[in-house]
């Protein structure tokens, strides 16, 4: 098979028309396998081997580091780069029905008072007033400690995998502590936004272990305010995008009046945005800024729009595989109803298994006409299309896929990572430290290698071929350092092949060593062949 799935033209569509233009189905064959990650794969591992081989860096790190804010080095930036490039072709490009914006960063105020973000942007912030710490009251947990039915304290722990042992275990150590005797009942933890009045005050704080010091919730607004122009008094006052569905939102109707686009059709739109999170953590999971992919596909207010929900859904799954990321690492959660987004008559995250616990990826929502009415209500302006087949204007709905950017790009370092002792051609076994990255966003893709550097031939066609991949790939050129040094050096950045130029390259048949990073394999491969490899697998 020339490409995967996402790499084909999508089939004409044909009627029965369905909600969004097909795409193939199924799973997409892989390359590699890209193989789980070790479970013993850690965080430190990876912000070791990002900043150590130049993917990411703290931001203004010379100054102490900003928290929640980092900078993509010369390989991170090329992986970024490469996973934005695979999502906007196979999204825009290769499909027919969806088209492809830029808005503003900063857009009227009113937008965002429209849309709901003034008003609800909010996380429940809670302040420990004596270490001056900060934490998201629903990832602050707490619970009663219960002895034969007597209250004898309360214990709290932050979220994480091991909450509920977390604060088992404090609660044997306070029942200890007290020296209560009886028997301790189980925890049952709930989050902090739960806590009645009169607990908390009775809750300890993290950061001290003393009760007393917990401010009750409040809303935080998470978006982060500036000033557009020369005065500094409320009228200027501008937000930087907590999200870039609203310039899709705003634009709908130059993309109708100029785009030629019928329902259903999508808008998709890659870009940075801003929060001001109140516990920025996990690297890059969750920063202060981040860059979005997001699409918002428009449907007829009649058309099935769980249908279109689910199959936008698939798609998103497919995706990932497409990229790499093992199904193996994936599950969805369904947000319970109750706890959907203002906007949302369904959400369903895709979860990835992140080395610090399942977590979400990718969220899709069902909006309904949510926004496209707001927008209409506050701005005056019409938020319609005009339905050729009833003759009639409808506010269409919209299922919208939301992606961050830095969240895939930590999952895939995250499940590519592994160590693993490897044993050489004189049964010595060494370490080696492989990020299996699938071809289409490895950063590098093919490494070419001299077997010698005091060998002019070699050296002369090892440049001449590398000067011939460099027009369309990201290759690297290297000759320093024994081959197996070199090989490493390639595995650890996730470079899927390496292409050696040796004696027989120059001397008999012309071919080349081509090295499999996975697989470790060597074969012989012609010039011709090496370029019909990349074609296929680099898409
Ligand atoms: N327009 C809908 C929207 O923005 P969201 O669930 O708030 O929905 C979508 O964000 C995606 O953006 C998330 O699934 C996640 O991948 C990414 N994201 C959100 N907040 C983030 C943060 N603070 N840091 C990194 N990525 C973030």
């Amino acid at each position: 098979m020339l490409y995967g799935a996402f790499g084909k033209p999508a089939p004409a569509p044909g009627p029965p028309r369905p909600l969004t233009r097909p795409v193939a189905g199924g799973l997409l064959p892989h390359f590699m396998s890209a193989a789980p990650a070790s479970p013993a794969v850690s965080m430190d591992a990876i912000v070791a081997l990002a900043k150590r081989r130049g993917f990411i860096f703290q931001s203004s790190e010379i100054y102490g580091g900003l928290n929640g804010f980092f900078d993509y080095g010369p390989l991170g930036v090329e992986l970024k780069k490469n996973i934005r490039d695979c999502w906007w072709a196979d999204m825009v490009r290769r499909r027919d029905d969806v088209v492809g914006v830029e808005t503003s960063i900063i857009m009227h105020p009113k937008v965002w008072e429209a849309s709901g973000h003034v008003a609800g942007f909010t996380d429940p912030l809670v302040d420990c007033k004596v270490s001056k710490q900060r934490y998201r009251a629903d990832q602050l947990f707490f619970s009663p400690v219960i002895v034969e039915g007597a209250v004898i304290g309360y214990v709290s722990a932050l979220e994480s995998e091991r909450t509920t042992e977390d604060l088992q275990a404090a609660a044997e150590t306070l029942k200890r502590k007290k020296a209560v005797q009886g028997k301790l009942e189980p925890v049952a933890p709930r989050d902090f936004t739960e806590a009645k009045p009169e607990e908390v005050p009775l809750v300890p704080s993290p950061a001290t272990g003393e009760a007393g010091s917990l401010t009750p919730p409040r809303a935080f607004n998470m978006m982060f305010e500036t000033y557009v122009g020369a005065l500094r008094d409320a009228s200027a006052v501008a937000y930087l995008r907590p999200e870039t569905a609203q310039g899709m939102f705003v634009d709908f109707r130059n993309v109708v009046d100029t785009g030629r686009v019928k329902l259903p059709f999508g808008i998709a739109q890659i870009g940075k945005s801003f929060r001001n999170e109140i516990t920025p953590r996990n690297f890059i999971f969750r920063s202060r800024e981040f860059e979005q992919m997001e699409m918002e596909y428009f449907i007829h207010p009649d058309a099935d729009w769980l249908a279109c929900h689910e199959e936008w859904l698939r798609w998103c799954q497919d995706w990932l595989q497409s990229i790499g990321l093992p199904a193996t690492h994936l599950s969805l959660h369904e947000h319970p109803k109750e706890k959907l987004a203002f906007y949302s008559r369904r959400t369903v995250d895709i979860m990835f298994r992140y080395p610090f616990g399942v977590q979400e990826l990718w969220g899709i929502a069902a909006r309904s006409d949510y926004d496209l009415k707001q927008h209409q209500q506050h701005s005056g302006v019409p938020q319609v299309y005009f339905d050729e087949a009833t003759k009639q204007k409808v506010v269409p709905h919209v299922i919208e896929p939301a992606v961050g950017v830095d969240r895939i790009l930590l999952a895939v370092l995250c499940a590519g990572y592994a160590e693993e002792d490897v044993t050489d051609d004189k049964g010595n076994v060494e370490k080696r430290t492989v990020l299996r990255l699938s071809p289409r966003i490895a950063p590098v893709k093919v490494a070419v290698l001299p077997l010698l550097k005091n060998k002019e031939a070699l050296v002369a066609r090892a440049r001449e071929l590398h000067a011939k991949l460099k027009r369309n790939y990201a290759v690297f050129y290297d000759e320093g350092g024994a081959i197996g040094r070199r090989y490493r050096r390639q595995d650890e950045i996730g470079t899927p092949w390496c292409v050696t130029i040796d004696f027989e390259t120059i001397e008999k048949d012309g071919t080349f060593t081509l090295r499999e990073r996975d697989s470790m394999q060597q074969r012989r491969i012609t010039e011709a062949e090496l370029f019909q490899l990349l074609a296929e697998q680099v898409y």
